[in-house]
């Protein structure tokens, strides 16, 4: 049976579904010869482990407490005052420490895989060490990847230890099909993309014909988007993503050299405006311009569509005219597309689509990733 050691930074909505996940694919994976070895759970405040990480490991009892621990809010520190025995809790101070140790110990023997669920900028000092001392590296938060160029290059060190599929499009296998293209030295001409679920819904609802103000509104009460909506609107999240894929084709370029439209204005966002207060008294500014867009892009035989466009050194992200009938124009609701042009892909584009958001899929996306990486392990 192969082992693989995990890591696991983060325990929010996706780091307790892949926690999950590990537990009940365990006779799945050892039919397949696999056992993943939950060797650590990080959050924000605290570090569990066993007493011997070169030994021992977390039982799937214990990551099941894990679990229901993290779902009612209490912080793992709680695990403290359980005197279980069996482990030990690392608190803040020592945390980063304790687990640079691990990464370093593990990363020379057996190999570890250090999964990183947080959505922490934070997280990227650790990945860089634990890459170097030869560690893998599996990530859903994408803001590692998405720092400077020197940060970006010390985390691909080694490529074939680094696995980020959840990072673009959730579970969708986006990353995997642009690694095939470019190992087969098919050059990657362009990609198009939508690859916000909320813009997406946004986008088709406005096509619908109704104000922005309402479909934000309500994406709000559905819970589609972020507590503070802007922080899908301002378009983020989504040149995250892009800057992701561009990296991937090689190009050397950092989030400042992405054109980014927001769609709300400067005088709207969040150090100016409560969130409150954009949703009843801001956003209804924006009603009629964008209406009058989506009305011109219809008497152009187009819809709108918040895209990500890469082509050749530039990166843009913002609301785009799409032919109707094109993979991008027929894209309703939540789901993420990409459309990938390539010389082998060259007036069909490779498509790929599907629901790209979701603690779910995201976390099979990861948990995938770290089944990808069992050649590595002894
Ligand atoms: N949910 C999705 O649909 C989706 C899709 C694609 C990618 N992602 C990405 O997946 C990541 C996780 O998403 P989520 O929805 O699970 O986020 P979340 O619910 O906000 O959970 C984040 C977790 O990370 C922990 N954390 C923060 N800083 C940390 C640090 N320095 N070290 C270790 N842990 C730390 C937090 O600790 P506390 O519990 O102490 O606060 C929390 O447990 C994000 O980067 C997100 O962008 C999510
Ligand atoms: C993902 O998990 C978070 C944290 O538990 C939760 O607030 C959110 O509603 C979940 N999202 C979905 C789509 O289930």
């Amino acid at each position: 049976m192969k082992k693989i050691p995990v890591l696991l930074m983060g325990c929010g909505g996706v780091g307790r579904h892949l926690l999950q996940h590990i537990v009940s694919c365990r006779s799945l994976h050892a039919k397949m010869g696999v056992h993943i070895r939950v060797i650590g759970v990080s959050d924000s405040k605290s570090l569990l482990v066993p007493m011997d990480v070169l030994k021992e490991e977390l039982n799937d009892e214990f990551l099941s407490q894990v679990c229901r621990i993290k779902s009612n809010g209490s912080p793992l520190s709680t695990f403290s005052a359980l005197e279980k025995g069996g482990f030990r809790v690392v608190g803040e101070s020592e945390l980063r420490k304790e687990t640079e140790e691990i990464t370093q110990i593990l990363g020379k023997s057996t190999g570890l895989a250090v999964v990183d669920c947080s959505a922490s900028m934070e997280t990227i000092e650790i990945l860089m060490k634990a890459a170097e001392s030869g560690c893998c590296v599996v990530l859903a938060n994408k803001k590692p990847l998405t720092s400077t160029l020197e940060h970006y290059d010390k985390l691909v060190l080694h490529p074939r230890r680094v696995r980020h599929e959840s990072t673009v499009g959730a579970g969708l296998p986006v990353i995997a099909s642009m690694n095939r293209i470019i190992s087969s030295g098919d050059p990657v001409h362009s990609i198009l993309g939508s690859l916000s679920g909320t813009l997406g819904y946004v986008m088709s609802e406005l096509e619908d014909g109704k104000p922005l103000s309402q479909v934000v509104r309500a994406a709000k009460t559905l819970g589609y988007t972020e507590p503070d909506p802007r922080d899908d609107l301002s378009g983020m999240d989504v040149a995250r993503k892009a800057l992701i894929l561009a990296r991937l084709l090689g190009k050397r370029i950092t989030m400042e050299s992405i054109e980014i439209e927001s769609l709300y204005p400067e005088e709207m966002g969040p150090g100016l405006m409560s969130v409150d207060d954009f949703l009843q008294n801001g956003i209804v500014k924006l009603d009629q311009n964008i209406e009058e867009r989506v009305k011109k892009a219809s008497s152009n035989g187009c819809v709108l569509r918040y895209a990500c466009v890469i082509e050749g050194s530039s990166v843009q992200v913002g609301i785009r005219e799409v032919p109707k009938d094109s993979p991008l124009g027929r894209l309703r609701g939540s789901d993420n597309i990409v459309e990938i042009y390539s010389r082998c892909y060259k007036e069909q584009p490779l498509v790929i689509q599907g629901a790209g958001a979701g603690n779910d899929t995201t976390a099979a996306g990861v948990l995938a990733d770290i089944i990808d990486l069992q050649d590595l392990f002894p």
